[in-house]
């Protein structure tokens, strides 16, 4: 019943269609209950009174009811299918909305393709549920209560007779029923498994064929493919046992009926005319008693769709806080001035537990990613972040826009706990290079543009010039209309990183974070796009993580992280005096230099 009340909230939006279209569903009902009363009475008539006015009469008639019959029928799918479509498309944006609430965590225990399922054949599924199934479910109450009515007025005794197989229509139904959604479930997950497979092949496309795995890989897809269909099959097992089985039944009540009410026409209890409505008004029967079978079967796939879909909606997304006027936060002020301050951070990733879906595999250590980190960052300043790979880098940047949540209190900008700030007013104040780059399939002018959709053509493009891609732009042949393709397969790995650059520097935001984002472009170029950027610099705090020391020697602070703490932190000169780690990576890249100039 929560399932169903799920569903209402969707369908009272559309009284007027959902109520007219049912009344339509009536109107088509009752007024099919004329043909088989007519058809009995023309032939009562015609056995008294064979002229050619009776059969005019009666015809004219049955045309006129099949007319009228067909508007209400006509009206009734043009209001309940389209009502279904709009229910569809309203669940759908809602679960799009809802998928882009979530905390990356959620990303983490949902695969794509699993996602993707539930927003298509799920959605389908509950589709058939709102429409055709509420239309059938009305078509078969109002028939079955107006033809029970009409087959008792004939003749009681022969309609308790033809109706005796009906108890056994009711119990096949459950049992099927039951069996049927079971097995329908077991084909939704075997479904949604392999669209993650196709999803992450097809995403990770290069590497199968760099590693060349396609064959495996085809032999892993064609195995679940084969489980898919073997689920399938035993689905139609059931289903295809099901119909004719109920058909057999209907067939039963049939001959009891020839039995039983041709002894009445010879005893002169009833007249031919009467048998042969009564006969009709069984045929009616036998669709509803079908529709009743399938509806159920619908209404199975349907519930267990919407279980699956309203189970992501309900999960809570990461948005939702206080209000800034509710949490009461002391000093919070319009502009963001951009002071960060990190005390006695503790960070962990929570360990993933164990199931099929997932894929982010945790072999046992719960080393903590940050450990004991303080930091104050004033506003303005320019802090650079080194340290060896899996230090810990990437993971004090992203807590920032709280891609991940740090812990309470750990974490505050402008003296205000990250946890405590407007989620779309935090993100709005940071400019964040990610480590790996994301474009999207739209012109290179696009992905720039991406934070600041109004920007215009001018802006955009001396973005574009401070992230040193100038060059590259004249070099496309359509500038910056080129499309860059999937992901932006089409461009090179250091062009992608200057255009999720100068996305960032669009932005124009207080505070901006650099994630290793050059670290595919040469050293010169390097050098170049540094000497634009320290103009976009001044005002701004920003957090710039770095492998190369070129990159760094500049900023206001430098920061050493090993192993999630802080090991060394000072100017570059200082750090250099102090020979710790620093001081080694910078000979490193020194020598590095001198042999490359050799
Ligand atoms: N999503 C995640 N789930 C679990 N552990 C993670 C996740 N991301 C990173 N880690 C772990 O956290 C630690 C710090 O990773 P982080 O990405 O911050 O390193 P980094 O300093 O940015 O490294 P690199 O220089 O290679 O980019 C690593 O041990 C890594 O394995
Ligand atoms: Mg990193």
């Amino acid at each position: 019943m929560r399932r169903l009340s799920f569903l209402w909230r969707y369908l009272r939006r559309h009284p007027v269609r959902l109520y007219t279209g049912i009344a339509s569903v009536l109107g088509s009902v009752v007024v099919g209950m004329a043909t088989p009363l007519l058809v009995g009475g023309a032939v009562d008539q015609f056995r008294t009174n064979p002229t050619s006015r009776v059969l005019v009469t009666y015809g004219g008639l049955l045309v006129l009811v099949a007319a009228v019959r067909g508007a209400f029928t006509n009206a009734q799918r043009m209001l309940l299918v389209t009502l279904s479509r709009d229910v569809e498309q309203e669940l759908r944006d809602d679960y799009f909305a809802h998928l882009a609430t979530q905390p990356q965590r959620f990303f983490h225990r949902h695969a794509t393709g699993d996602l993707l399922a539930r927003a298509t054949s799920d959605l389908q599924a509950v589709r058939m549920l709102c429409g055709p199934a509420i239309m059938y479910t009305a078509n078969t109450v109002f028939t079955a209560v107006l033809t029970l009515y009409f087959l008792f007025d004939i003749h009681a005794g022969l309609s308790l007779a033809a109706l005796a197989p009906m108890p056994f229509v009711a119990l096949a139904t459950r049992v099927f029923g039951a069996r049927i959604h079971q097995h329908f479930e077991r084909v939704q997950e075997q479904f949604a498994a392999l669209s993650s497979r196709v999803q992450e092949n097809l995403a990770g496309l290069r590497v199968v064929r760099a590693y060349a795995r396609e064959d495996r890989e085809r032999r892993v897809f064609a195995a679940a493919n084969d489980e898919l269909v073997s689920r399938h099959r035993s689905l139609i097992r059931w289903t295809s046992a099901f119909h004719p089985l109920l058909q057999g039944l209907v067939g039963v009540g049939f001959v009891i009926v020839l039995g039983y009410g041709g002894g009445l026409v010879v005893e002169g209890v009833i007249t031919i005319g009467e048998f042969v409505t009564f006969n009709f008004f069984l045929t009616k029967l036998v669709w509803p008693m079908i529709a009743i079978g399938w509806v159920i079967n619908l209404a199975e796939r349907g519930l267990a769709s919407l279980a699956r879909i309203r189970r992501i909606l309900e999960t809570s997304g990461a948005g939702e806080q206080p209000s800034p006027e509710e949490a009461g936060v002391p000093g919070f002020r319009e502009s963001v001035a951009g002071h960060l301050r990190f005390t006695d951070l503790d960070f962990s990733y929570p360990s993933v537990e164990n199931g099929s879906q997932l894929q982010v595999p945790v072999n046992g250590s719960v080393e903590p990613a940050l450990a004991g980190l303080t930091l104050d960052i004033a506003a303005g300043t320019t802090v650079a972040i080194v340290g060896h790979t899996g230090s810990g880098k990437s993971t004090l940047l992203s807590l920032l826009p709280r891609l991940i949540d740090p812990p309470p209190g750990a974490v505050t900008l402008d003296g205000v706990d990250l946890l405590d700030w407007p989620l779309d007013r935090l993100r709005a104040a940071i400019a964040m290079v990610p480590q790996e780059t994301f474009l999207f399939s739209v012109t290179v002018g696009e992905n720039i543009a991406f934070g600041q959709p109004e920007a215009g053509e001018e802006q955009i493009r001396r973005a574009a010039e401070l992230a040193g891609l100038e060059s590259d732009l004249s070099s496309f042949p359509r500038g910056l209309d080129t499309i860059v393709g999937e992901r932006g397969i089409t461009l090179s790995g250091g062009q992608k990183q200057r255009v999720a650059l100068a996305r960032a520097i669009l932005c124009d935001a207080p505070i901006l974070l650099l994630d290793d984002c050059l670290s595919a472009v040469d050293t010169q170029t390097e050098e170049r796009i540094l000497t634009n950027l320290r103009t976009v610099f001044p005002g701004r705090t920003v957090l710039l993580v770095s492998h190369r020391i070129s990159a760094v020697r500049d900023a206001d602070e430098i920061v050493v992280l090993d192993g999630g703490r802080i090991a060394e932190r000072g100017t570059h000169d200082g750090l250099v005096a102090h020979d710790g780690l620093y001081a080694d990576l910078d000979r490193r890249q020194r020598l590095e230099e001198e042999l490359q100039a050799i």
